[in-house]
């Protein structure tokens, strides 16, 4: 592999933190992407032997921790509607010592910023001597993930400093639709067919432009809803559930508030018991199917006391919802919908005087299982 990384992209400039350097590169990231792996045409160009396996397969099994877990969920949404092949999302520390019933034809996608995870390490090992394939989607080149693996797919992102993963986690997103659409249109899929990927990422990186632009109302937000709560809720149906996941762990990971990412028709079934006066509960709503449903569970929410806050795309919003989001295509509304989500953590952990690049007890790269 080529050395991915310029020098140049390691310090912080004029940053106070890498976290907010990070997060303003993603629309540099989506651009990126679109130019390493798409062509004049729009085509996603993806390596024939990467989509033949897949292809071939009855199964994708996506493997990953932490918020490369994450992705792997919003990738499962993106691949099923592409491919039409079924897609199980599986926590590495779990998979390695209980290992699922395999498909006759599974193909293997290992998720990892470092490419180093030691947990993600041992499927790939026990897989491997199975005989199965494997791909790597990784930011590291010549990583332990990428060399043991079959194939890889570089994230493109550039050296991610912080310790919460921000960029890495919209390049898994960005390039897991990629290779969607390369299988999609392999298959003759025709919603893949009509997802002119290089177009709609491109509108992804102006919107990201415009939601990093105006931060101050975000900072503003936080200081309203999170300056001295102890807990927080993100809520969501479908991708803005798996949002609402990637969410919450960014927002205690660093700011140390408990937050819990929850499927907005699950909290009435015993979480809602926590809902207090002034709990702020963040709603995530970019999905015509389900945004009437997620707003139905806020109400409920807002009747026992909690201080809701609405992040929704334009076409389904209200006036009165804190923040709205310029619409995009459907199948790709995590990429934007979780850029508030990163700001607030940041807000809330400036606001609240911790490290935002170095929050206690963690690592970026967790190298033992
Ligand atoms: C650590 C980091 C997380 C990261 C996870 C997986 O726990 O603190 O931010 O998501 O590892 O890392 P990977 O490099 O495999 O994506």
């Amino acid at each position: 592999y080529e050395a991915q990384f310029d020098l140049s992209d390691i310090g912080k400039g004029t940053y106070p933190y890498y976290m907010l350097k990070e997060i303003d590169d993603q629309p540099t990231v989506m651009r990126r992407i679109i130019r390493e792996y798409t062509n004049t045409l729009g085509d996603a160009v993806i390596d024939k032997k990467i989509i033949e396996k897949l292809t071939a397969s009855d199964r994708i099994y996506i493997v990953a921790c932490g918020t490369s877990y994450n992705a792997g969920w919003v990738g499962k949404a993106i691949l099923e509607k592409m491919t039409n092949i079924p897609v199980e999302v599986h926590l590495s520390s779990e998979f390695g010592y209980n290992m699922p019933l395999l498909s006759e034809k599974p193909f293997f996608i290992f998720l990892s910023q470092s490419g180093e995870t030691a947990d993600s390490r041992q499927v790939l090992v026990q897989i491997t001597e199975l005989g199965l394939p494997s791909l790597t989607l990784t930011n590291v080149a010549g990583s332990t993930l990428s060399r043991e693996a079959d194939y890889t797919l570089l994230l493109h992102a550039g050296p991610e400093i912080a310790v919460a993963s921000t960029k890495a986690y919209t390049a898994q997103i960005a390039v897991l639709a990629v290779l969607a659409k390369a299988a999609g249109d392999n298959k003759g899929n025709q919603l893949s067919l009509d997802f002119d990927i290089a177009h709609e990422l491109s509108v992804i990186a102006a919107v990201m432009e415009t939601i990093i632009d105006e931060k101050m109302t975000i900072s503003q937000l936080v200081e309203d809803y999170l300056s001295t709560t102890r807990n927080a809720f993100y809520i969501g149906r479908g991708v803005d559930y798996y949002v609402s996941m990637e969410a919450s762990l960014k927002l205690k990971e660093i700011s140390y508030i408990q937050a819990e990412g929850f499927a907005a028709g699950e909290l009435k079934h015993g979480t809602i018991a926590l809902i207090e006066e002034g709990t702020p509960v963040f709603g995530i709503i970019t999905d015509q199917k389900t945004a009437a449903h997620t707003r139905g569970n806020l109400k409920e929410v807002e009747s026992r006391g909690a201080h809701n806050v609405v992040i929704a795309l334009a076409s389904f919003a209200k006036e009165t919802d804190q923040v709205i989001i310029p619409d995009v295509h459907p199948l790709l509304t995590p990429l934007v919908s979780v850029i508030p989500t990163q700001l607030i953590a940041y807000f809330a952990t400036l606001q609240r005087g911790y490290d935002v690049d170095k929050p206690r007890n963690l690592a970026k790269s967790v190298t033992v299982e």
